[in-house]
């Protein structure tokens, strides 16, 4: 699965809000929107709703400077793909994503997973220097663990740090934004380019089967909305005799 969103920000009066994808920013919602509208928990979007996913729908457009008309570009991607022949030693990985939103509810033993994929940072101390980062977290159970292979996080411009604590406190993976500094394509100015990610030395590092990870994720203060707060974890059941490493992934 290749999942890719573009959002065209060329000639918008704040390109924050409109990759931010702040709802009121948006010159083209529908009348009926937010009764037309059905959130992550498919009822219809509460007016509070201020921006995210939902108000970054195909054909909307940003509010744009004045006179401003982009010249059309054609845009395509490549890719390559490589494999390797299956043989018996390799060990299939586990993958989950984990939310820093999930508001896990028990019923006995049934774990339900509510996960709301997006927040909102409101605005409290906003412009007030130093003031701590915002930190959203949630304590999700992983039913089957496994040794952990790798992690990454994903979010947003404006993140400070993703991190998964296990149930003992002990730092699973912590994973940091790199920003672009420059004008050219992967390295602009202001924007996360980059999450770093953790290879574990492998076997080093074990969630339990049932062990409750905690996911914290955390962005510079102030008023952001349609944030995330994902970690990308890979995990195995056992290890290979001898570890192979790859050099790329
Ligand atoms: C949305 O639905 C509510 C309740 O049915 C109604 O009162 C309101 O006028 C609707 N809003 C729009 C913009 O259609
Ligand atoms: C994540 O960021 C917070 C806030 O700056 C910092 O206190 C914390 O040490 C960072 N976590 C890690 C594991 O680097």
């Amino acid at each position: 699965l290749l999942n890719i969103m573009i959002i065209d920000t060329r000639g918008t009066i704040d390109k924050k809000s409109c990759s931010e994808c702040r709802c009121n920013h948006f010159i083209n919602l529908p009348k009926n929107f937010y009764n037309d509208t059905f959130g992550v928990d498919g009822k219809p979007l509460s007016p509070n709703y201020k921006g995210g996913l939902f108000c970054c729908k195909d054909e909307l457009q940003c509010k744009l400077k004045k006179g401003f008309e982009a010249p059309r570009r054609k845009l395509a991607i490549r890719y390559k793909i490589t494999w390797v022949d299956w043989d018996q030693h390799q060990i299939p990985v586990r993958f989950y994503i984990l939310d820093a939103t999930d508001r896990v509810k028990k019923i006995g033993s049934l774990v339900i997973h509510d996960c709301q994929a997006e927040y909102t940072i409101p605005p409290s101390n906003a412009g007030i220097k130093h003031s701590p980062p915002h930190t959203q977290k949630a304590n999700i159970p992983i039913e089957k663990g496994g040794y952990l292979i790798y992690s990454t996080a994903h979010m947003h411009t404006g993140a400070v740090n993703g991190t998964i604590y296990g149930q003992d406190g002990r730092v699973l993976c912590t994973s940091k934004p790199t920003y672009g500094k420059g004008e050219e394509p992967g390295n602009k100015k202001g924007y996360v380019v980059g999450m770093s990610t953790c290879y574990p030395e492998p076997g080093s590092i074990k969630i339990k089967d049932g062990e409750i990870v905690t996911m914290e994720s955390r962005y510079k203060s102030g008023y952001r909305t349609g944030v995330m707060g994902h970690m990308y974890i890979y995990l195995v059941d056992r290890l290979p005799e001898n570890i192979y490493r790859p050099t790329q992934v």
